[in-house]
């Protein structure tokens, strides 16, 4: 019988609680893999007051979306442990979800987090890298999701780089999305997008590779005023237009991304198509060594990528593809304090 640990961190959160039971349920890791869950959240604070009578600390929380898990019945769900210690949440897990961070509100960048969050991922990283199973691939979700997997991945370099991976995944199935509907296609019949760079509004969601049907989309799409001037900035600001929305940042969409990416990574990318990941650059199409960066990339089903090289961009995509990278180049600046020399 296999087993797989998944660690999910801030397992009392809105991103958690809509992914939480379809990791436990066969959907992932499949109906013959047995799955025991990791919960992380922060520790409860002793004075703390509820703002209206149904708040619950999110450790509470957790503990009822751990009670949740248990009466679903999934024979595929083993054991559930709930936490605040980031040492017994990371003790010998194959996939750690790294979700807990703060979100963004209206009016602000990711990037504007931060400063609240870059900090979680320093303990993070060092603990992943002490208590991880050898095995273990690792997704970063909380914001900024490509700054923090930095920060985590250099304070646990026991761990291959290549294991760590920051989550493009929701911004790859908004931009095959918005290519489908405008083309009147299906989902499915998109192939080959890109989203390079940052999870941030630099992102360059690459439609000049893309296909529609084995076609490439710009001769299915012929607005090129439109793919330029409409869907690039449309999935570049598609998280603030749900908060926008929702008053809150996207949750549903979020954690299909995040189940996506893992789907993908344990059971490969289709012959003749590619995904899209940030993960740590070996220095691919000129960006720097060790700049966690949203490349195409192929799976082999066994939890390994290789980013796709002697993909071509005309002129409009070089020029994306450079300011997003300066966007990283600056984050990377931001943080130095918690990068270890
Ligand atoms: P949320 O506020 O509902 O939940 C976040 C949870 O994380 C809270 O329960 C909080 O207590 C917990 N947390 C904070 N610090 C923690 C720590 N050190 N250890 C463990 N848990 C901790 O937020 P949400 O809507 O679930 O979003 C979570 C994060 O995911 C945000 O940073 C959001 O911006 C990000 N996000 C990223 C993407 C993406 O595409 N990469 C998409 C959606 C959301
Ligand atoms: C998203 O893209 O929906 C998330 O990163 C949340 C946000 O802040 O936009």
């Amino acid at each position: 019988m296999k087993t797989m640990k998944v660690a999910v961190t801030g397992a009392g959160g809105q991103v958690s609680y809509a992914m939480l039971a379809r990791l436990a349920s066969g959907e992932v890791f499949g109906p013959e893999t047995k799955v025991i869950l990791h919960l992380l959240e922060i520790p409860k604070k002793p004075d703390w007051t509820p703002p209206n009578p149904t708040a619950r600390q999110p450790l509470d929380i957790a503990e009822g979306n751990a009670m949740e898990l248990l009466d679903c019945g999934f024979p595929t769900l083993l054991d559930v442990v709930v936490t605040d210690d980031a040492n017994k949440a990371f003790n010998g897990v194959n996939w750690a979800l790294l979700v807990g961070a703060a979100p963004r509100g209206p009016g602000m960048e990711r990037k504007d987090l931060l400063g609240l969050n870059g900090k979680i991922f320093v303990g993070q990283g060092k603990a992943l890298a002490k208590n991880a199973a050898s095995d273990v691939r690792i997704l970063i979700v909380g914001n900024p999701c490509n700054t923090n997997c930095l920060v985590a991945y250099s304070n646990g370099r026991e761990i291959a780089a290549d294991r760590w991976h920051a989550m493009t995944r929701l911004d790859h199935n908004r931009a095959v999305s918005a290519l489908a509907v405008k083309a009147g296609a299906k989902n499915e019949d998109v192939t080959n997008v890109t989203i390079w760079g940052n999870h941030s509004n630099t992102q360059y969601p690459d439609f000049t590779n893309a296909k529609i049907k084995g076609k490439p989309a710009t001769e299915v799409i012929t607005d090129r005023a439109w793919l330029e001037g409409t869907y690039v900035p449309q999935c570049q600001n598609r998280g603030a237009a749900i908060i926008k929305a929702r008053g809150l940042s996207s949750a549903m969409s979020a954690a299909n991304g995040a189940i996506d990416h893992v789907k993908t990574f344990v059971s490969g990318t289709p012959s003749g198509d590619w995904t899209s990941a940030a993960v740590v650059s070996t220095g691919e199409y000129g960006v720097p060594k060790g700049l966690v960066f949203g490349y195409p990339v192929t799976t082999d089903g066994k939890g390994n990528y290789t980013v796709v090289e002697g993909v071509k961009l005309d002129a409009f995509g070089q020029a994306a593809f450079q300011k997003t990278l300066n966007e990283l180049l600056e984050e990377k600046d931001a943080v130095k304090d918690l990068l270890p020399g």
